[in-house]
């Protein structure tokens, strides 16, 4: 097993430990998730709110009971991972698609649990992971001349399609210095549905792995 799969699963480990018998639980997408996924057999949830097909089809295949997040109230904690997260618990999001729904159920829940490996620790954001934006389709062309006025370089997801129908424009080279303020203006383009930046929610508590343990950061 390579270092990078070992330390997800050291975090999902200790995700875990949030987790109560009787929970209904927002759970995120991703490889870190995975690992979560595979211990939730041994708690006894009231139930799980999935933040994309792929988790949902996952949680049922072990018997847990999907809720509908309409019918959920406040969630007590959403748990998911990371593409990049900086010293403040500001994160991108949305290497594998699924940010809008990740970003309703953090949304939507008291405590957002955020699970890394350490190579997802960066000074600033935006640097290296391109910053995902999930567009409506007849809006894709419109957007990326936006986003190419703000000094990104937009990049057509090819042959994917969000669980909304949407596309996704992988963006470079955007300014993250300010998190807030961009995702603001991110959101603030006609035809955007959502941004990968959670910066105005973000994580609550950072379980951050490396070869040495896992580190809590909370906010
Ligand atoms: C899914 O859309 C993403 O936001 C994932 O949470 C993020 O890409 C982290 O994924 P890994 O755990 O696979 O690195």
């Amino acid at each position: 097993m390579s270092d990078q799969q070992a330390q997800k699963q050291a975090a999902a480990k200790a995700a875990l430990n949030y987790v109560e018998d009787g929970m209904i639980l927002g759970v995120g997408t991703g490889s870190t998730v995975n690992c979560l996924i595979e211990l939730l057999p041994t708690v006894k949830l009231a139930g799980a709110v999935a933040s994309s097909q792929v988790t949902e089809d996952k949680l049922r295949a072990l018997g847990i009971e999907i809720v509908d997040l309409n019918f959920a109230g406040t969630l007590d904690i959403y748990i998911d991972g990371a593409d990049e997260v900086n010293e403040h618990l500001q994160l991108i999001k949305g290497g594998g698609g699924a940010l809008t729904r990740e970003k309703i159920v953090a949304a939507a829940s008291n405590k957002f649990i955020c699970m890394v490996d350490e190579s997802k620790s960066v000074e600033i954001l935006g640097r290296e992971f391109p910053v995902p934006i999930e567009v409506l389709p007849q809006a894709r062309s419109y957007v990326a001349r936006q986003l190419v006025s703000l000094g990104g370089e937009p990049v057509y997801r090819e042959d994917f399609v969000t669980d909304y129908g949407n596309v996704i424009l992988d963006t470079y080279d955007l300014d993250v210095s300010n998190p807030i303020e961009l995702e603001k203006t991110l959101n603030n383009i006609v035809g955007v549905v959502c941004n990968g930046i959670f910066a105005a929610n973000q994580a609550d508590v950072l379980l951050k792995a490396s070869s040495d343990g896992v580190t809590t950061l909370t906010r």
